[in-house]
């Protein structure tokens, strides 16, 4: 058997400078559903997280909370981790940029692309936004705003800069051998203009405070917290030790999946650091779209941020996952609102799929003993409808590999949708008098269909699709895609505990 593919993958690292919300969740969800569906199809998956703890902003928000930085650091870091965990996401490892392996990786970039000649020192006078920490020209500022709302200030101080202006032409040649490498595609037009209306020089250290990792042999300057915390996509593999067998394996890395917001760092600056470094670029930057609060835009002025706890609490954990990956096309801007997560809830996840697991179990919980019944003879409808729900997988997979997570969430649907219907044409509760047979072969289709289901649920709900594989007595260590064919249907005969149901119906209780 050959080796398992590699596959590296990464979400943003979050700012420390406030509690998670909505808009960190999604983004480590996204990455999380591609991680566990790779794992399932026998990837050797490397899935990164992690917070972002250097710079003016956090410095400011430290000192705002009457904390020094770096116990401020800690806690906030903290709540994302734990975030993580209510979330259940399964990444292999949680980066923080505070942490010695990152000061030692920054520091060595730093160093590569000084011995290359690609940072000379200057001073850089011109605007600069602590919110979104990025230098901005004076012609980009819009009623002497960012582009992005945030104020800024006027900033003279030494700087080092790296020669970005140079990086224009390679580039530009690099998207376009590489015409995936920015997705979605009306992304990728909006990089490749802003890359030919030219590029400036990159102010890459600051000396007007302290907060971050300090220029090797150059007292006084930090390294810019983005060249900072991009770095830290090849710490979590072991950079600078690039003859380390896990950097080899996992570089490039195969997708650095982003919020809209900040692709023109992953997607113009990263590139051209790397290639300056002479380090091979990522293969694919995804930058996804925004969430908005019951129409409006979520912020911290306007109060309307979206803690992802209480949300949890309230409707259970995989109908949270569930709703925001189906609810909008992974890339598109989305809206959060209760009434939309109840309609998700008590339509796809309670009517659809709860309704099809907790009739068919109940029907062999009653009338077979409790147990798998035996298939007897399969009609050529009946092999027709299983084999339509084999092809799931490999439709699910093109889904997946081009980040339509929603996608491949419609796909297992319209199955959920036509084993209903098999139901309801076959009904197995007449035939339970007039032909037994039937009935248990009816049954068996019917079960095995939900344990393919159910299997292919797992990345977006594993909690849920767990219970129904333990209801269906599905073996614990049988349920990859590799278990996805005949020879690891289930066995007749094989007891199937009492059903309960999954996916209980929202009743509002206010
Ligand atoms: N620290 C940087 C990333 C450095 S990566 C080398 C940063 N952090 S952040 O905490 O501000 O944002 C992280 C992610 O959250 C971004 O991908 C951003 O798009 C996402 N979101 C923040 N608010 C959001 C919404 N309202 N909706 C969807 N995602 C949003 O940027």
């Amino acid at each position: 058997m050959s080796a398992p593919k590699p596959f590296y993958l990464t979400t943003p690292i979050y700012y420390v400078n406030d509690a998670p919300h909505i808009g960190h969740a999604y983004t480590t969800l996204a990455c999380d559903v591609l991680a566990r569906f790779l794992r399932l199809d026998g990837y050797y998956v490397k899935f990164l997280t992690g917070t972002d703890e250097h710079g003016q902003k956090v410095e400011k928000s430290a000192a705002a909370a009457g904390e020094e930085p770096r116990p401020f650091v800690d806690r906030v870091s903290g709540n994302f981790r734990e975030l993580a965990d209510s979330m259940n996401f399964s990444h292999d490892d949680f980066i923080r940029t505070t942490e010695v392996r990152h000061q030692e990786a920054a520091w060595a970039l730093w160093k590569e692309l000084e011995a290359k000649e690609q940072i000379y020192l200057g001073t850089y006078s011109g605007w600069y936004s602590v919110r979104d920490e990025a230098f901005y020209a004076e012609n980009e500022l819009v009623d002497d705003k960012a582009p992005t709302g945030a104020d800024v200030e006027w900033v003279e101080e030494p700087s080092y800069f790296f020669r970005l202006s140079e990086w224009q032409a390679p580039l530009l040649e690099f998207y376009e051998t590489n015409p995936n490498f920015i997705a979605p595609p009306s992304r990728r037009n909006e990089v490749i203009s802003f890359v030919k209306s030219g590029l400036l020089d990159l102010s890459v250290s600051r000396t007007s405070f302290t907060w971050g990792i300090s220029v090797p042999d150059h007292a006084g300057h930090v390294i810019y917290v983005w060249l900072d915390a991009l770095t830290n996509y090849l710490t979590g593999i072991g950079y600078p030790d690039t003859k380390f067998e896990e950097f080899s394996t996992f570089w490039p890395a195969d997708i650095h999946i982003v919020g809209k917001d900040i692709l023109r760092f992953h997607a113009v600056y990263w590139p051209a650091f790397l290639m300056a470094a002479g380090i091979m670029p990522p293969k694919r930057i995804f930058a996804h779209g925004w969430w908005t609060n019951e129409g409006q835009k979520i912020s911290k002025s306007l109060g309307n941020i979206i803690d992802p706890l209480p949300l949890i609490k309230k409707y259970g954990l995989d109908p949270v996952r569930f709703f925001l990956i189906r609810e909008v096309p992974f890339g598109k801007d989305g809206d959060f609102s209760h009434q939309a997560i109840v309609h998700r809830m008590n339509g796809d996840l309670a009517n659809d799929f709860g309704n099809l697991v907790q009739r068919v179990l109940s029907m062999i919980h009653r009338n077979c003993e409790a147990a798998i019944p035996e298939p007897g003879k399969l009609t050529e409808a009946d092999t027709a409808f299983l084999a339509n729900i084999d092809a799931a997988l490999s439709e699910m997979r093109s889904a997946m590999m081009e980040q339509a997570f929603h996608k491949a969430l419609v796909i297992l649907w319209k199955r959920i949708g036509e084993a209903n219907r098999y139901v309801d044409a076959e009904a197995p509760w007449e035939l339970k008098k007039k032909d037994p047979a039937r009935m248990c072969t009816v049954l068996y289709v019917l079960a095995e269909a939900i344990r393919y289901i159910a299997i292919l649920v797992q990345p977006v709900m594993p909690g849920s699709a767990k219970k129904i594989l333990d209801q269906l007595a599905a073996p614990e260590d049988e349920r990859s895609f590799a278990h996805l064919n005949s020879e690891h249907s289930l066995k007749p005969g094989a007891s199937i505990l009492k059903p309960e149901g999954v996916f209980p119906r929202y009743e509002a209780v206010d």
